[in-house]
């Protein structure tokens, strides 16, 4: 699935003459791949992303899927049909009282019969290292913190979305879930989803992202592929974003006259940049 926005302004309602301008002459293009959606607290992501699942309407600019406007009949259609959107805050996402329920919904919606939605279900919840037959008659609101957002995931993936948009589904998740959801994320893309994921974690985009996205105050300051963008610690630091622990230990590393080259951003990048700098040393 292919989305363009262009020149896309949004603002919220306040007070006159107090509203928020949460968007300003945003345009891009999402085509396949993994979009990772950097910026501050308050610069815009979780807008973008709702504007993208169609569940915001921009009052400026326009925004196409696979060249038709999402706010005309076809194209809403086409993008409702093609979206799922992993909510920031699990509780905003859930509206059914079992996990069986909620996870089924969006499959039964769909046609599928209720063995069979039963069953991705449960696949889905296992990608994220939970058990239907165990959660299945709990209500999605009383489970942890870490549970629900994988919960929420699961109930998208489970619906194998080719426009795929996850909103900091990594935060407050520990690491093999983080890992399950990186990996989840992957193999969406790799059976052709197109995937927009916002993240503070420099550390997980660099696991997942093709390309980065950087929103500030509402506008896309940086749009870059991933490698480039995220291996550049002081570009980053500019914008107000934290560097991949890798790169922050390769910039130490270098001050302290280790010759660390390229921009290693994972741990097992930055073990082999060392190994390779001790053997010309
Ligand atoms: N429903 C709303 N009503 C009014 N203003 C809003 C609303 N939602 C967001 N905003 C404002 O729009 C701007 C962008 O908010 P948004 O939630 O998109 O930021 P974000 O980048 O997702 O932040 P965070 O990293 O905290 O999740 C902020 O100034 C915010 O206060
Ligand atoms: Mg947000």
């Amino acid at each position: 699935m292919r989305l363009t926005l262009s020149h896309v302004g949004l603002s919220f309602d306040g007070a006159p003459g107090e509203g928020t301008r949460a968007l300003e002459d945003v345009s891009l293009e999402v085509s396949g791949g993994v979009v990772g959606l950097m910026g501050q607290t308050g610069s815009g992501k979780t807008t973008l992303l709702e504007v993208m699942a169609g569940m915001l309407r921009p009052d400026e600019g326009s925004v196409l899927v696979d060249g038709r406007d999402a706010c005309g009949a076809e194209g809403s259609r086409a993008l409702a049909g093609a979206v799922g959107l992993v909510f920031q805050i699990p509780e905003r996402q859930f509206f059914e009282p079992t996990v069986e329920r909620e996870l089924v919904f969006g499959l039964r919606s769909r046609g599928l019969g209720a063995a069979e939605a039963r069953e991705r279900a449960g696949e889905a919840l296992a990608l994220m290292g939970l058990e239907l037959d165990e959660l299945a008659a709990r209500s999605p609101l009383a489970l942890s913190g870490g549970q629900q957002r994988r919960v929420a995931i699961a109930s998208v993936l489970a619906l194998e979305p080719s426009l795929l948009l996850l909103d900091e589904p990594t935060a407050g998740l520990d690491p093999r879930s983080r890992s399950a959801c990186v990996d989840a994320v992957r193999a969406a893309a790799r059976s052709g989803a197109t995937v927009v994921m916002a993240s503070h974690d420099a550390n997980v985009l660099a696991a997942v992202a093709d390309r980065v996205v950087v929103l500030e105050s509402g506008r896309v300051t940086l749009d870059d592929p991933a490698r480039e963008l995220l291996g550049d610690a002081p570009l980053m630091r500019s914008h107000g974003l934290e560097p991949a622990c890798a790169s922050r230990a390769a910039s130490a590393l270098r001050r302290a006259g280790v010759a660390v080259e390229g921009a290693p951003l994972t741990a097992d990048e930055l073990a082999a940049a060392i190994l390779a700098a001790r053997g010309r040393s």
